[in-house]
């Protein structure tokens, strides 16, 4: 099947990704079909968590930390900024510190606290991933582009169970360390028990939106996933590597996209013969791709002879990728 007719005729999969090795593709692929499906008057909306600021560069508009950014008619992207996030995150526990106890400064061991635990790398991972929390139950668009970082971290994010544990954890962790100096407050005070466990509430809260999101990006009937590969051997090894792990965190993959296939029209003319090599080892490999991935591959978009930025090039790249030239070829 055709990227095109499985766009047409599974609108139900409303979440996007397109995930693969660093370089290949993701970003290029995630804002053409953006493009595309923007055109077919579908609200989009294209983001990103990776700080290399990548939809910035394709869309030619400094786009991170600002919010939805309108592209075009139907088309918004956001790249988030996770420090952004950490701090909001820390500023809401010291506000909820100073409201709890009516102290007018948060005390210096609890302030130590929170510094120690942004500093965590899971700490990022969980801003990042509320981040996209609040964007996919926003709910308003048709479709959610997200633009992955390359395969390693994407299985991170991917495997939402993992993401929810250290969550928490995380806010676990810190919900005992907080008790244990509510009890020393409280001693200080000679107060009751704070009745109303804010913390925990909170927890709650988050627990709700986690499993909503969790249940989102892993549902087989609203999520696509596809596989960005090129026709060269160790991005095939490593591809079919990547798809067993994908397949143990139960992610549905919908197909593989091949970019960067050299236009074999140029056999005709006469080009130098390190372009007939490489057209002649492509071959080698894409023989491969159909043998590996057969009816999974949904389509083959060419080489271009510049980076794809800017709309213009956009939507030439995704009349490539969904077809629309492919049809009117001879
Ligand atoms: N078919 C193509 N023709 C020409 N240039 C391309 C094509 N596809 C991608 N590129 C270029 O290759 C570079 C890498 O593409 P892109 O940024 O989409 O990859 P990525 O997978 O998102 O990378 P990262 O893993 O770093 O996020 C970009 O400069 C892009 O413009
Ligand atoms: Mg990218």
């Amino acid at each position: 099947m055709s990227l095109k007719a499985l766009f047409n005729e599974h609108p139900e999969r409303r979440y996007i990704m397109y995930g693969g090795k660093g370089g290949l593709g993701k970003t290029t692929f995630s804002a053409a079909t953006a493009f595309w499906l923007a055109s077919q008057g579908k609200k989009v909306m294209v983001f990103s968590v990776d700080p290399q600021a990548s939809l910035s560069d394709i869309f030619q508009k400094d786009i991170f930390g600002k919010g939805p950014v309108k592209i075009m008619d139907n088309l918004w992207a956001q790249e988030i900024d996770a420090d952004q996030h950490i701090k909001t995150y820390q500023d809401e526990i010291r506000r909820k510190i100073l409201d709890m106890y009516g102290f007018d400064k948060v005390p210096d061991e609890v302030e130590h606290y929170i510094k120690a635990a942004s500093a965590e790398p899971a700490m990022e991972e969980s801003a990042i991933f509320d981040a996209v929390v609040d964007i996919v139950v926003e709910g308003s668009y048709d479709y959610y582009i997200y633009d992955l970082v390359p395969l390693g971290h994407a299985l991170y994010y991917l495997s939402m169970a993992k993401v929810y544990d250290e969550w928490i954890n995380k806010i676990t962790a810190l919900r005992e360390e907080m008790r244990e100096y509510e009890e020393m407050v409280s001693r200080l005070k000679r107060q009751k028990e704070t009745e109303q466990d804010q913390i925990l509430q909170e927890l709650q809260y988050i627990r709700g939106r986690i499993n909503a999101s969790s249940r989102i990006l892993t549902d087989k009937q609203k999520t696509a996933f596809f596989f960005v590969i090129i026709p060269e051997e160790m991005i095939l090894l490593d591809t079919q590597k990547a798809a067993g792990m994908f397949a143990k965190f139960d992610v549905p993959i919908s197909g593989y996209v091949v970019n960067r296939v050299v236009p074999r029209e140029l056999l005709d003319r006469s080009i130098p013969p390190y372009l007939r090599n490489r057209i002649g080892m492509q071959d080698r490999y894409l023989a491969q791709i159909k043998e590996t991935f057969g009816s999974q591959v949904v389509s083959h978009v060419p080489e271009l002879e510049r980076d794809v930025t800017g709309l213009a090039m956009i939507e030439r790249l995704s009349g490539l990728m969904f077809g629309d030239d492919g049809e009117k070829k001879p």
